[in-house]
């Protein structure tokens, strides 16, 4: 089956299979007038009309693009996506003043959606996950990485990953899932932590990954949380575990989470409001991705991580939503694009490969997700207005048109569509 997206104004995609750094990060490829051959699921062809006539036999299915610009599908790379219960009440407070630890010191916070967590059936947190991926697919994200982390026990932290197992199996959404059983201390552990930490590292991290449910793991490292030396011991066995490590790194204090995860070889250290200089150079030599999430200090009123310094000092920077029902509930990628640009100071050409071919890199995907470009996966956004500058330009609306996910369209016009085997009412496939 072959998909043909034409009458685009113009394809524009980051270029190649690795993350882009420095001067790189803004470099993108730009085809006027360009078509997009998607077969077996992979991008076939990019390039003029006439030559893809000439090349190729005519394709069974057309999309318009309709003067649209093409984009890749937005990888987002730290998401929060599976939990029950509400936390606006806790928004209204900050709104008056109390701060995010203020909250969590109280019961409220994480151990509020963990309570809420832990009395939700799997049919009802698969529900609800199931109706937050429709919303990322309606703003152009085809793939994302997934935690766990609102349960902390065992049995909570299997269900959640189950969950984020199945609603990929569900949805056309492709799910990448970590381990973040080690997000909290549980109320039950509030007086002895250290045994929180060797209950993760005896009995919930091996029996996580005995099951083969996640592929990477993450700690929340910092003050009143795990400090660096129960860091270090929670992630001692991820290599044997064959888990890539993320860490949460100085987000709320300066505590060195940025070179922590350096010296572990982490795949991405992630928020890193207050790294600190030498947390910078540390990144910027290292394959380790600084993954930034300006919707969490937006929606804390926090302070951002220094985009542009990082940027400049050769940090590989992504960017992520960090959807989660405490500290940033959105699932637009646009909107975090706005704020990459308009607030961290970000070009929209820095900003758009740093949430598609760099997102993907910090999933360990940019062989195969992030870029237009032949054999990789035919997974596009056709935006309704021409170029990519209106993506930040029209701001606070939802700028996507189509979806095309594995070369097949699950948004169009705005709307879901087509969703197939994997459908959301459809049963899992074999
Ligand atoms: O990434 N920092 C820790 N975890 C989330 C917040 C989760 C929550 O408040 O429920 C974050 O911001
Ligand atoms: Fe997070």
């Amino acid at each position: 089956m072959a998909l043909l997206v034409h009458n685009a104004s113009r394809v524009v995609t980051p270029t190649g299979t690795a993350p882009a750094r420095r001067n790189d990060l803004g470099e993108l490829r730009i085809l006027d007038g360009a078509v997009v051959r998607c077969e077996e699921g992979r991008i076939a062809f990019v390039g003029p009309p006439e030559e893809h006539d000439r090349l190729f036999p005519p394709p069974e299915e057309r999309l318009d693009a309709g003067g649209g610009c093409v984009i890749p599908g937005f990888v987002d790379p730290h998401t929060h996506p599976v939990w029950a219960g509400s936390r606006e009440d806790e928004f209204n407070r900050r709104l008056r003043g109390e701060t995010y630890m203020d909250i969590a010191r109280a019961g409220g916070g994480i151990n509020s959606t963990v309570r809420a967590t832990r009395g939700a059936s799997f049919e009802e947190l698969l529900e609800g996950t199931l109706a937050r991926l429709d919303t990322f697919l309606l703003h152009g994200t085809t793939t994302l990485e997934a935690k766990s982390g609102y349960g902390l026990d065992l049995d909570t932290e299997l269900r959640m990953l189950e969950v984020i197992a199945e609603a990929g199996r569900r949805h056309p959404l492709d799910l990448v899932p970590t381990c973040l059983a080690a997000h909290e201390v549980p109320p039950e552990h509030r007086d002895d932590p250290g045994a929180w930490v060797e209950e993760l590292v005896r009995r919930i991290h091996p029996e996580i990954a005995r099951r083969g449910l996640a592929e990477a793991v993450d700690v929340f490292c910092e003050e009143g949380v795990f400090d660096l030396e129960q860091t270090r011991h929670l992630l001692a066995d991820a290599p044997l575990y064959g888990w890539r490590i993320h860490l949460h790194a100085d987000e709320l204090t300066p505590l060195g989470g940025a070179e922590l995860a350096v010296e572990l070889g982490a795949l991405t250290a992630d928020h890193l409001v207050h790294v600190t200089e030498e947390g910078i150079a540390a990144l910027a030599d290292s394959d380790t991705l600084a993954v930034l999430l300006p919707g969490t200090s937006f929606f804390l009123r926090s302070s951002y991580a220094p985009a542009r310094r990082m940027v400049e000092a050769g940090c590989a920077v992504a960017l992520a939503t960090d959807f989660n029902p405490g500290s940033s509930p959105t699932e637009s990628m646009p909107a975090i694009l706005q704020l990459a640009t308009l607030v961290m100071g970000l070009t929209v050409e820095e900003a758009l490969t740093a949430a598609t071919l760099n997102a993907a890199a910090a999933i360990g995907r940019a062989g195969e997700l992030g870029t237009l470009e032949e054999g990789k996966r035919a997974d596009l956004a056709v935006l309704r207005e021409p170029t990519h500058h209106h993506l930040v330009y029209h701001y606070g609306v939802n700028p996507v048109r189509h979806v095309v996910k594995g070369g097949t369209v699950v948004v169009r016009d705005g709307t879901l569509d087509n969703l197939g085997a994997r459908g959301r009412s459809g049963t899992s496939p074999a």
